[in-house]
């Protein structure tokens, strides 16, 4: 799968930090029952490898991957696992030759013109927009849209609820990144029908069309 046809399977990509590993399945399964399968599970915890393995094991419509990868090693360890894609909050030149040739898509994060011009050149087509609020959100993607108009990106860093819609309509967006679907003091109560609610909110942001790669009409 390429990159861009990985960022069109669903409007949000929910950013998620695990403490545990068990209820990991659960969490994803409320998750696709939402409406969105692809999941990036952050390499900030312990218990992240685990819980890739056993999503990648237990739950066959999730496409799991793993975020904020920062170097080669996690990289294959994270493939070994089971993950199907890549996140990361910015690009090496280490990062970027274990990543650049592999079968897994990979996303790096850009947060300037000249990164995203030096993501392109690598090869990267899609690229983070990271963090995207803090950098110029909406209108930063505006303006880069004229010069760069090949590149497609996923906002991540400060997207909500009430912003999301917002980028979607951006004619470079794919979809948006964000942590607000697995709030921690619901996780941390497993109350995962309202995880589901959040996803099938979120899911319903914007309609998939046949044949869309992401890009607004
Ligand atoms: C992250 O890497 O933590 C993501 O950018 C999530 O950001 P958010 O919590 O603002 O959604």
């Amino acid at each position: 799968m390429k990159a861009l046809e990985l960022l069109a399977l669903a409007p949000v990509m929910p950013v998620i930090v695990v403490h545990d590993a068990d209820g990991a399945v659960e969490l994803a399964r409320a998750l696709v029952d939402g409406g969105l399968p692809v999941l990036e599970v952050t390499l900030r915890t312990a218990a992240a490898f685990d819980a890739i393995r056993a999503i990648a094991q237990a739950v066959p419509d999730a496409v799991v991957g793993a975020g904020t990868v920062t170097d080669a090693a996690q990289w294959q360890r994270a493939v070994d696992c089971g993950a199907r894609f890549g996140v990361s909050p910015g690009l090496t030149p280490a990062l970027c030759q274990a990543v650049r040739n592999g079968p897994w898509p990979f996303l790096p994060g850009v947060a300037t013109a000249s990164e995203a011009m030096q993501a392109a050149e690598q090869g990267f087509e899609a690229l983070k927009l990271f963090p995207a609020e803090a950098v110029g959100g909406r209108a930063l993607l505006r303006a880069w849209h004229g010069p760069l108009p090949q590149l497609r990106f996923c906002p991540t860093g400060g997207v909500s609820p009430d912003n999301a819609a917002d980028y979607l309509a951006l004619p470079n967006v794919a979809c948006v990144g964000g942590s607000w679907l697995t709030p921690p003091a619901l996780v941390q109560a497993r109350d995962w029908d309202r995880v589901r609610e959040l996803a099938l909110q979120a899911s319903a942001l914007r309609p998939r069309r046949s044949g869309d790669a992401g890009v607004a009409a």
